[in-house]
C-alpha cells in the first residue's frame, strides 16, 4: 500500500507528542533538521529538551506544546488557548504513551486508566480537534503509534496490547474514512526499541519473561524510517527484526502464538 504522492516538508506544521525522551525525541531530532515549525510535545514544560543536541538545525521555530494525553481537560486547554496554531498542524504524530503491564489484578487502577487514556483516548481527542483545520486545506498527515503488540497478544500486556490494537482500527478506519479528502495515515507497528518503556516492561515481565530474548533495537533507526515514511506519504511501516515474526505469527491460526507463548511466559 502506499499513495504515490510525496510530502514536501517546507513550511509544514509538525506536532510531536511524547517528545521530551525515547522514539519522540529521535523523530523530533530529526525533523528539527527539515525546514518545518516544529511544535514539542511534552507532558510538562520541565520536560522539555531541545531536539536535535548540538546538530544543525534547519526548523524555522521549534518549541515546545505542554500536552497531557491522559487528561481530557489538559488536551481542551491546549486547544482553548492554540486553537489558531494548533488549527494549522499538517503533520500530527501521535507517539506519546504509556505501558501498563504485567499480570491484570496487580495493574494498579490508576495507571490502567492512564494507559488507556494517553495511548488511545487522548490520541483520538487530539486527533479529532487537528483534523479539521487539514481537511479545509486538503491535506495533511495523521502518524499513529501503534505496536506489534497490537497484533502478536502476549499475556502480561492485556491492557497495554488492547490499547495499541485500538490505535491500529482507529487508524485503518480513518485511513478508509478520508479517502480522496488529501489527509492520509500512517500506522507504526513498532518492535522492540531500547527505551524507558521497554526497560520498564522488562523489569515488571521479568518475573514471568526472559527480557533477554525480546528485541532491543536503536530508536533512532525506526525515527528515521518514521520520518522517510512521511515524506513518501506511506500509510504503514511494518517491523522488521524478529518482531516481523511476530506479525507472522499472529495472522497464523491462534494454536501457533499460545505454543509460543507458553513457552515464553510462566504465570
Ligand atoms: N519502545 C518500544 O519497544 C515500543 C514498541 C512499540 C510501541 N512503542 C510506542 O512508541 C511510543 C514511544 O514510546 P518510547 O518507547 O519512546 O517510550 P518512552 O521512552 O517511555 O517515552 C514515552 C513518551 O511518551 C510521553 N508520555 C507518556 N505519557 C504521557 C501523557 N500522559 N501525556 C503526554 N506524554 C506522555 C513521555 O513523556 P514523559 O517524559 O513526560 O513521561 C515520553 O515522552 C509509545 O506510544 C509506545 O507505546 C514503543
Amino acid at each position: 500500500m502506499g499513495s504515490t504522492r510525496d510530502m514536501e516538508l517546507e513550511g509544514r506544521t509538525v506536532l510531536v507528542t511524547g517528545a521530551s525522551r525515547g522514539i519522540g525525541l529521535a523523530i523530533a531530532s530529526l525533523l528539527a533538521q527539515e525546514p518545518v515549525r516544529l511544535l514539542v510535545g511534552v507532558r510538562s514544560r520541565e520536560r522539555y529538551e531541545e531536539p536535535g543536541g548540538g546538530k544543525e538545525r534547519r526548523a524555522v521555530e521549534v518549541r515546545p506544546l505542554v500536552l497531557d494525553l491522559s487528561s481530557r481537560e489538559s488536551i481542551e486547554r491546549a486547544w482553548a488557548e492554540q486553537s489558531e496554531e494548533l488549527g494549522r498542524v499538517d503533520v500530527l504524530v501521535n507517539n506519546a504513551g504509556e505501558f501498563a503491564g504485567g499480570r491484570l489484578e496487580r495493574i494498579e487502577l490508576d495507571q490502567l486508566y492512564a494507559a488507556v487514556q494517553a495511548n488511545l483516548t487522548g490520541l483520538m481527542h487530539l486527533t479529532q480537534r487537528m483534523l479539521p483545520g487539514m481537511l479545509e486545506r486538503g491535506e495533511g498527515k495523521i502518524v499513529n503509534q501503534a505496536s506489534i503488540m497490537g497484533y502478536a497478544h502476549f499475556p502480561g500486556t492485556s491492557v497495554y496490547a488492547a490499547t495499541k490494537a485500538g490505535v491500529s482500527a482507529f487508524t485503518e478506519c480513518l485511513r478508509r474514512e478520508l479517502e480522496s479528502t488529501g489527509v492520509t495515515t500512517l500506522e507504526l507497528i513498532t518492535g522492540g526499541y531500547d527505551t524507558d518503556m521497554l526497560r520498564e516492561a522488562g523489569e515488571i515481565l521479568s518475573e514471568h519473561a526472559d527480557p533477554s530474548d525480546w528485541e532491543w533495537q536503536d530508536p533512532g533507526d525506526w525515527a528515521e524510517k518514521i520520518v522517510d515514511a512521511i515524506k513518501s506519504d506511506k500509510d504503514r511501516l511494518e517491523p522488521g527484526g524478529k518482531s516481523q515474526f511476530a506479525r507472522l505469527g499472529a495472522k497464523a491460526p491462534t494454536g501457533l502464538m499460545d505454543a509460543v507463548t507458553k513457552r515464553a511466559f510462566d504465570r
